[in-house]
């Protein structure tokens, strides 16, 4: 049984209203036939909007070196377990190159904040990429200074990836201890000035979050209009201040793409790695309700083990030609269609 008043809710936010915190707060605890009806609006919307393609982003995590602790970080800076380690400039240039050879339009270069590669040596590896792939590049090193992040956009990065992680002031400043939301989203709009696509995102179930927290969160995202939108679950990660605490669920984590979806309507949202180590088909399951973007591994295996932010992630042992085959059967076997070309915001080649 579906309630009236639900079912007007979803259908006005399915014609694109502007739902208020309580309106997505309600929307974000449905369960049952009434859930179900949530993801089919975002499921239609998606398709309406972005089409059946998903697009295909490679990861590559190029260092985990960090100079920050959050609480809730498999690589903080303050986990001894983690062999540190940084790919060179040109291997992270040949990694590049084979995500461009294995079809894919865009690369994401990941890593902790700080120079694990000085500004100048990132730039110059956005440089190289750009001139011998014709792949987008996007970045996510965290919160830099307003001058780094010119220095890469004149470099040629066409993106940028911070989330802010969670749009609650006071759990932001108590899960990154010595920063506070409102710098992470001064960053966000230095980048948009600097004529970036933006994404954000953040985590759900972090302890101490609310469906209210997250309709703040989402909230957020519709006033910084964002052009991506990455959100997953929180896992808590061993030999962390977090690690006893309970991960975020699955369905939670897909009212929340499904009501991002009918917010933002013409964003790319990625169905995340974290989605997807939590329950075997949970990758499959956002593509179902909303997203349309996987950020499939293309890090050298060897350096897999040291990338974990939290225990049982995907494709430890995969190496880059092993995951292409699989994700693009994962599509497919969903009914979409693997995106060519770079797959920019549609606000940026409309
Ligand atoms: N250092 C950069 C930053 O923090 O923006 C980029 C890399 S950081 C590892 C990428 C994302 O990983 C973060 O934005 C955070 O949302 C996510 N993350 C970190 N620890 C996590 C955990 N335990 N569970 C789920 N996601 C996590
Ligand atoms: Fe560093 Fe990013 Fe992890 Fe925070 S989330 S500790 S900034 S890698
Ligand atoms: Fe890496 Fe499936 S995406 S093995």
């Amino acid at each position: 049984m579906i309630r009236r008043e639900v079912l007007s809710l979803i259908r006005r936010a399915e014609a694109g209203a502007d739902l208020g915190r309580d309106e997505l707060a309600f929307l974000l605890s449905l369960e049952g036939e009434e859930q179900k009806a949530l993801f089919g609006a975002a499921d239609r919307v998606r398709a309406r909007t972005m089409g059946d393609g998903v697009h295909l982003r490679g990861l590559i995590e190029f260092s985990n070196i960090c100079r920050m602790d959050c609480c809730y970080c498999g690589i903080r800076r303050s986990n001894r377990h983690v062999r540190r380690y940084r790919m060179a400039p040109e291997e992270i240039v040949a990694a590049a190159q084979g995500a461009s050879r294995l079809g894919y339009g865009s690369v994401v270069l990941q890593s902790g904040e700080g120079d694990a590669l000085d500004p100048e040596e990132l730039a110059g590896v956005v440089r190289q990429i750009k001139a011998t792939t014709p792949l987008a590049v996007t970045l996510s090193v965290g919160e830099r200074t307003r001058e780094e992040y010119a220095l890469w956009r004149e470099a040629g990065a066409d993106r940028f990836l911070l989330r802010h992680e969670t749009a609650d002031p006071e759990l932001f400043a108590r899960l990154r201890p010595g920063r506070r939301l409102e710098q992470r989203v001064q960053c966000l709009l230095w980048l948009r000035e600097l004529g970036y696509q933006v994404g954000s995102g953040f985590m759900v179930g972090l302890p101490g979050q609310t469906v209210e927290t997250i309709a703040d969160d989402i909230l957020l995202l519709r006033k910084l209009n964002v052009e991506m939108a990455g959100i997953g679950p929180f896992i808590p990660a061993p030999n962390t201040p977090l690690a006893d605490a309970a991960a975020g669920t699955v369905d939670r984590t897909l009212n929340a793409v499904a009501c991002t979806r009918l917010t933002l309507q013409d964003a790319h949202l990625p169905a995340t790695t974290a989605l997807g180590s939590i329950h075997p088909r949970g990758r499959q399951l956002a593509l179902a309700c909303g997203a349309n973007v996987i950020m499939p591994n293309v890090t050298p295996g060897r350096y897999r083990d040291h990338y974990q932010l939290y225990p049982n992630k995907i494709c430890l042992r995969e190496e880059p030609e092993h995951c292409a085959p699989c994700v693009t059967a994962l599509i497919l076997g969903e009914g979409r269609f693997v995106a060519t070309g770079p797959g920019h915001s549609p606000r940026w080649t409309s």
